[in-house]
């Protein structure tokens, strides 16, 4: 089959399957499966033959998408700011909204000389590692009660090059996040209402970890364990749901938080809420 051919009928397998980008996605699994040769060289090689294990691994791969797996554990890494983390199911892909948390995390320790984060849920250790990477000084430590995630977070922390700024640690954070002097704390909390989990995109609702997407009270949770964690004159940042915005602002003026402000995501939805601690203690 040549590489024309392959390309025309994943393309149709997937559109028929419900995937919305069924052509580039199928460009993409074409591209991994002759031995990650760039997307852009595939127009230039169409009528190449693809041999037989290439055929046999492509196939298997748009089985996958078929199925509604997510591309990004299909291919197995997904960018993230600038890193490229490995992606897998035991723990949820970084979504292109958070790099906007990521981004107003940075904005608060700009100046800090040493500054101590905790990255609370940390899942791939996406927020974690792009801090660490773009705040050189930055000593992170990031938390997940997913055994499973960690130890993804864990092989991303040897492959991003930030190792010995980054600890990872397993930690239920309803049981609090401790007494700290942290100069930020970051999280992107599970935010998915329950009811809302059957009205998801089947990549997100059968493919990505539960404990990520539901809501259990986490934003709420984190938010009253900032209070303790935090230095007095630190940061609280969160990714919030679209619709929770408000709500989220209202709960950091009620602990206490100074200068509570939300950011819009690029669709110019509510995305982050952050705030500044005010006395150190409630
Ligand atoms: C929405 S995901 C965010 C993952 C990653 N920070 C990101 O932005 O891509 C939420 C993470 O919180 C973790 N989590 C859920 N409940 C938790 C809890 N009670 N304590 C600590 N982590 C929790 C999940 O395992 C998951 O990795």
């Amino acid at each position: 089959m040549t590489l024309g051919d392959a390309l025309a009928r994943a393309t149709a397998r997937l559109a028929e399957a419900g995937v919305d980008s069924a052509r580039l996605e199928a460009e993409l699994l074409l591209a991994k499966a002759c031995d990650d040769c760039a997307r852009a060289l595939l127009y230039a090689e169409l009528d190449r033959e693809l041999n037989d294990e290439q055929t046999a691994a492509f196939d298997a791969n748009v089985s996958r998408r078929e199925q509604r797996e997510p591309l990004a554990y299909i291919l197995g890494e997904w960018g993230f700011r600038r890193l490229t983390l490995k992606t897998d199911s035991r723990a949820l892909i970084p979504r292109p909204e958070t790099e906007i948390v990521v981004e107003r995390a940075l904005d608060h320790i700009r100046d800090v000389e040493e500054p101590s984060v905790l990255d609370v849920g940390t899942g791939t250790g996406a927020i974690a590692l792009a801090i660490a990477d773009e705040s050189p000084a930055a000593r992170v430590t990031a938390v997940d009660v997913s055994p499973d995630a960690l130890a993804l977070a864990r092989e991303n922390l040897e492959l991003t090059g930030v190792n010995g700024r980054v600890r990872l640690v397993e930690h239920d954070l309803t049981s609090g996040l401790g007494d700290g002097n942290f100069d930020l704390v970051v999280s992107n909390p599970p935010y998915v209402e329950p009811e809302e989990l059957l009205t998801l995109q089947p990549e997100v609702r059968d493919w990505e970890p539960h404990v990520a997407l539901v809501a259990s009270g986490a934003t709420e949770a984190v938010a009253r364990a900032a209070t303790q964690a935090l230095r007095p004159g630190g940061w609280l940042v969160l990714e919030t749901a679209a619709c929770s915005g408000e709500r989220v602002r209202s709960l950091l003026d009620e602990l206490g938080y100074d200068h509570v402000t939300i950011t819009p995501d690029l669709a110019g939805r509510d995305r982050v809420v952050e705030g500044k601690w005010r006395d150190g203690r409630l």
